[in-house]
């Protein structure tokens, strides 16, 4: 096989801002054969843009003229789209969250299992410059052992007032599921899998169901809103860590910040900005990092990684098991604050001995 054959399932935002341009990009490995979306106009308008032969109505009919798909539909139909392409035996790039329960994502990577294929989640922030070299840094064990770590993904008035993110029939959820979801994934990356234990939860609505808002992304109707717009959470781990998390669509705060840090028994860091914090000789070091520019873009690089673990060139940067635990942990975050109690996992029977 020279170039993957690559389906969109999906054509609107995400496949048209990020995947489509991305496999564009890497044209020497990827070619972008046919699109589905349940909007046919859609699928034939972005056919014609981006120059791709095949349009389909039906999703399941794609799947013997392509390789490989890239789910961009709403949460909703993640798993069933996955799950019907998988047993196909075509291998799938799913946008984030993976699905809308854990059962869901389970059932995505037993499909991948069974039938040999790749299945990657699109948690892209983890391929930010910033967030390869935070990896480094800790892998080389700069800052010793990583015990507290902070989580902010926060927006002042940002509700996106398009596409259905503030449908939770079709989403699941809000800003947790939409944007927290992405920091979530990359904090637990970073600490290399730590076994959550107990999470806390309170999700909020207040600003959004509040009529008149003055919302900086668009408008969107108060009364029909039925998702999250700020979420807290406190997640132990079996290790001993802590995780103290938070993200907002609508937060009442100075300015839109994304902030991961995290401290460890030698040092800590942040990753935006990354700045690493240190004691030597005697004093405290703070250091930064210049990220270089023409890095490529997240989404190339993100696209690059699904395309060569399909042609068997690389591993995986997004393991399934890895996104399946983000939805683990945003399903217990939602089910603590519905119960008002914190929610005990069941970590794997080997950690418990
Ligand atoms: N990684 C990121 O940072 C990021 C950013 C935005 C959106 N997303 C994710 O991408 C997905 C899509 O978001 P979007 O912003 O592109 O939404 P969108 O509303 O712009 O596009 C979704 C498209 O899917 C189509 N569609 C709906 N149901 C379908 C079905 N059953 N089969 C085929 N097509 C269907 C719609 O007609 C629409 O064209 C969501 O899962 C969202 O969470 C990820």
């Amino acid at each position: 096989m020279t170039r993957l054959k690559m389906g969109i399932i999906g054509a609107g935002g995400i496949a048209q801002g990020r995947h489509i341009p991305s496999f564009l990009e890497l044209s020497g490995k990827v070619e972008i054969t046919a699109v589905q979306d349940v909007n046919r106009d859609r699928a034939e308008e972005v056919a014609e843009a981006f120059d791709i032969p095949y349009v389909f109505s039906y999703y399941k009919d794609m799947f013997q003229e392509v390789d490989a798909v890239t789910i961009c539909t709403p949460n909703k139909f993640h798993a069933e789209i996955a799950i019907a392409a998988l047993e196909a035996g075509v291998h799938v790039l799913c946008e984030k969250p993976m699905a809308m329960t854990t059962a869901e994502g389970e059932a995505m990577i037993e499909a991948a299992e069974r039938n040999n294929c790749i299945l990657d989640i699109a948690y892209h922030y983890r391929f930010t410059p910033e967030a390869q070299l935070a990896k480094k840094v800790l892998v080389n064990n700069e800052i010793g052992e990583a015990f507290v770590t902070r989580v902010q993904a926060m927006r002042r008035r940002k509700v996106p007032g398009w596409g259905v993110f503030t449908n939770k029939d079709l989403q699941g959820g809000g800003s947790l599921i939409d944007f927290g979801c992405h920091l979530l994934d990359l904090a637990l990356w970073l600490l290399d899998d730590p076994e959550p234990v107990e999470v806390t939860g309170r999700t909020y609505d207040r600003l959004s169901r509040t009529p008149g808002l003055v919302n900086d992304w668009g408008s969107f109707d108060h009364e029909t809103f039925n998702v999250d717009d700020h979420v807290t959470s406190y997640i132990t781990f079996k290790n001993g860590e802590s995780l103290q998390f938070e993200c907002s669509w609508a937060a009442n705060i100075k300015e839109d910040h994304t902030t991961l840090t995290i401290s460890g028994t030698e040092g800590g860091l942040s990753v935006y900005p990354f700045e690493l914090y240190q004691a030597k000789y005697g004093a405290l070091f703070d250091s930064s990092a210049k990220i270089r520019e023409g890095e490529p873009e997240v989404g190339v690089v993100q696209a690059e990684n699904f395309i060569d673990a399909c042609l068997g060139r690389s591993e995986l940067v997004v393991k399934p098991e890895q996104a399946l635990k983000v939805t683990r942990l945003m399903e217990a975050i939602y089910e603590s604050s519905q119960t008002g109690t914190s929610v005990k996992l069941n970590h794997r029977a080997e950690d418990a001995e």
